[in-house]
């Protein structure tokens, strides 16, 4: 007999509130999303990612000299344990990135002395810490995969800048290095998003820094998350054209698949980052003077509008973005993560300030009052 007197699941816990937070807000209703007060489209293209930083951390924009001191931290906690540096080379070159980065990122823990100091110093430490060595063990990954030798981080750089200097072994132009700061303050927060939420669900249970983004690390990972920016673009590639756009589209739809990029949980309207990211995207395409891509996008979002009332998310033209930056497909979704550390630590803090056990219940329907048959007879 099943317990029919219970209250139903909220399946994937729609609408279910499970904090309060001064971090971001993501107006679904009216497509907006804010930062400490602050409106996305207000931020974007006046701040960098390491303004955004500080806000997420602070509660307010830094001012000159506290803006140094962070960019100051952040390069000084750029060096990896040579520890560390030792397992990240030795993953299997073939390994997704992401799975060496969730590994990394647990194993920074390991070296770590105050990895369970959890007075209030050490945390924020650990948090800058992890802003700044994410992106180093994805780019040392993604050397070492390749065979080639490490680039070491230059401490002339700025997150961004060093992130791509790391990558490819050039310094990046001024319009690389801009796009891919814009991505990153675009990326650094949104309220109470899956990832997100499992590290504040680790976090809750007083844990450890190491552990929260783990688990963060390992929930973006999938394709109707942060997974989905690589989806993109193996779309665009098996769709080929933009004469075969339609069509494929449409037999999509009638399989129940889902188009990668398109659609959100929260946001009812348009994506407030995703004009952001299709105007880089535009300019990025037009000047390697290969437009199929984005024109392909903007048919595929067109089509969805009208056939689903879909509207792009933040991974549909953030996927051309890189894409147009010579950026491996498989590296999208770490971007992502290497951005988001600074909400989803700015989260685990702000969990701790004012904590609780997470700890919600489900609606049991199996049976109930089974006999145990001995194991002879079953
Ligand atoms: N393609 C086709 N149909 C879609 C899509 C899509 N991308 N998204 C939603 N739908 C349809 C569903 O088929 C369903 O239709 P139905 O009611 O006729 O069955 C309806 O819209 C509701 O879909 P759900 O999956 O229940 O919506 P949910 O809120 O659970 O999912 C999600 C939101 C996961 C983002 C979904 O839109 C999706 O899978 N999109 C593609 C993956 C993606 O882009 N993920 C990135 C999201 S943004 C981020 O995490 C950074």
């Amino acid at each position: 007999m099943t317990n029919t007197a219970a209250p139903a699941a909220a399946k994937g816990l729609e609408g279910v509130i499970a904090a309060n937070t001064r971090l971001s807000d993501v107006r679904g209703d009216i497509g907006q999303l804010i930062y400490c007060g602050y409106d996305i489209n207000e931020l974007a293209g006046k701040v960098s990612y390491e303004e955004v930083v500080h806000l997420l951390h602070h509660n307010h924009l830094p001012n000159v000299k506290e803006l140094g001191d962070l960019k100051a931290t952040l390069v000084g906690f750029r060096e990896l344990p040579q520890g560390v540096i030792d397992i990240v080379t030795t993953f299997p070159k073939e390994a997704a990135p992401m799975h060496a980065i969730r590994t990394a990122i647990s194993a920074l823990g390991c070296f770590d002395t105050t990895a369970e100091d959890d007075s209030q110093h050490a945390q924020r430490r650990k948090a800058l810490r992890l802003i700044a060595q994410i992106p180093v063990v994805t780019a040392f990954f993604h050397r070492h995969r390749q065979g080639l030798e490490l680039v070491r981080p230059d401490s002339q750089l700025g997150e961004a800048a060093n992130f791509l200097w790391m990558i490819n072994g050039e310094k990046p132009s001024k319009e690389m290095e801009e796009t891919m700061d814009m991505c990153y303050v675009l990326h650094a927060d949104h309220g109470m998003n899956a990832s997100t939420f499992s590290a504040r669900v680790t976090i809750a249970t007083l844990s450890d820094m190491y552990s929260a983004i783990t688990t963060a690390i390992g929930t973006l990972k999938g394709p109707l998350h942060g997974g989905a920016n690589e989806g993109v673009i193996k779309m665009l590639q098996e769709i080929g054209s933009l004469a075969n756009v339609d069509a494929w589209v449409e037999d999509a739809l009638a399989q129940k698949k889902k188009i990668m990029g398109i659609g959100h949980r929260v946001y009812k309207v348009l994506d407030p980052r995703a004009p952001h990211l299709k105007r880089m995207a535009q300019i990025l395409s037009n000047q390697l003077g290969d437009p199929k891509w984005i024109q392909m996008s903007e048919r595929i979002a067109e089509l969805m509008f009208k056939k689903k009332g879909l509207s792009a998310n933040v991974d549909f033209y953030s996927a051309t973005v890189y894409y147009s930056l010579g950026i491996p497909t498989d590296l999208f979704t770490p971007i992502f993560a290497i951005a988001r550390t600074s909400g989803w630590t700015a989260h685990v803090l702000d969990q701790l300030a004012d904590n609780r056990l997470i700890r919600p219940q489900s609606v049991y329907t199996g049976p109930v009052g089974l006999k145990v048959v001995p194991i002879s007879q079953r």
